[in-house]
């Protein structure tokens, strides 16, 4: 495949059978803000992530990340937030709306770089094995002009990541084992999402296992902080996503969600006494989902028990006497 020029004056909504890349409309909500998307019809039209049915756009995140997307010099986006916020899913959504080739990968706190660029692999050829060199996900991205998305980047060793800052500003990749060299080609584009910048930073108050990280490295990064979703975007959320759930229900499963957050350490950072305790969209979305099954099936007794499901039953004691306090205060004695 030829690498293609990217043109950042071109106004073309996309178009047809090619892997050229255009200026686009975003659509929906958001229509008027642009973003470089590759045409209808490329040959790797099989990476491309599935649009969020419910997405509710976050404004702010949408026009940085297509400002930065669009137009990236040589930076990575780095995107910190709290657990189930939809980090994930706004930089999913809008790839998919873009149409680009998409490479999500987990990082661990053992991952190397061999595993991100490549490694030589036995394979079976005529009855015998032969060593064989395998493009891991970085080196496709790079070569095949991809986007790469790394979830939890900050659990990796500063070892592996200085790696990996050197690729995101690099022109050519170096892989080690065939002494191939890789040029960059012109839309690869790097993601990186966690729930700290690893700095002690205020993005998130929440280090999480996270590695600790020096200024050259974030120096590479467009760096975002995704909060907690606005209540009323949650809520058609939580809406769209059940069919039984009483509207009064769905508000009072938002409120107690916000009653937590304010005790949190997201919203209140340096307090040794705030909470830490995942409470996101994902939360919400799996209380109100399990209460929507209970209904489903015909029993009662829902609201509590599928709080409990849903996580209580794993938190301390504290916590579930909190969460029980929050909901009598909200739904009444027998919820
Ligand atoms: N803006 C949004 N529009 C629609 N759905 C959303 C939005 N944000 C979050 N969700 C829903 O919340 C769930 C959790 O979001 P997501 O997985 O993107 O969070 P995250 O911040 O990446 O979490 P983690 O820190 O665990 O990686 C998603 O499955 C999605 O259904
Ligand atoms: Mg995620």
């Amino acid at each position: 495949m030829q690498a293609q020029k990217i043109s950042n004056t071109q106004t073309i909504p996309y178009a047809k059978a090619s892997m050229a890349m255009d200026l686009g409309e975003i659509s929906g909500d958001l229509a008027g803000i642009r973003m470089l998307g590759f045409r209808e019809g490329h040959q790797y039209q099989h990476l491309v992530p599935y649009p969020e049915q419910a997405h509710a756009p976050v404004l702010e995140f949408v026009q940085e990340f297509a400002t930065w997307f669009s137009v990236p010099e040589e930076q990575g986006f780095f995107i910190v937030g709290p657990s189930g916020v939809g980090k994930t899913t706004g930089v999913l959504h809008l790839l998919a709306e873009a149409n680009v080739p998409t490479l999500k990968v987990g990082c661990h706190r053992d991952m190397t770089l061999l595993e991100l660029i490549g490694n030589s692999q036995l394979k079976e050829k005529n009855g015998a094995s032969v060593s064989e060199f395998v493009y891991g996900p970085l080196a496709q991205a790079f070569k095949y002009g991809f986007t790469i998305v790394l979830e939890e980047m900050n659990l990796m060793f500063p070892d592996v990541l200085a790696g990996i800052n050197e690729i995101v500003r690099g022109q050519t990749l170096l892989v080690e084992q065939t002494g191939e060299v890789i040029r960059r080609h012109p839309a690869f584009r790097i993601i990186a999402a966690g729930n700290s910048f690893g700095n002690g930073d205020a993005g998130s108050g929440k280090m999480h296992g996270a590695k600790a990280q020096n200024a050259a490295f974030l120096n590479r990064w467009w760096k975002f902080s995704m909060g907690f979703l606005d209540v009323q975007q949650e809520y058609n959320i939580l809406k769209d996503k059940t069919q039984k759930v009483p509207p009064e229900i769905l508000r009072g499963i938002i409120n107690v969600a916000e009653s937590i957050r304010d005790r949190s350490i997201y919203r209140n950072p340096g307090d040794q006494n705030a909470l830490d305790l995942e409470f996101g969209t994902r939360t919400t979305i799996t209380w109100a989902q399990t209460i929507d099954r209970f209904a489903r099936a015909g029993m009662g007794g829902s609201i509590k028990r599928a709080l409990h499901a849903t996580m209580l039953r794993a938190e301390p004691v504290e916590i579930q006497e909190l969460l029980d306090q929050l909901c009598t205060n909200e739904f009444g004695a027998d919820y």
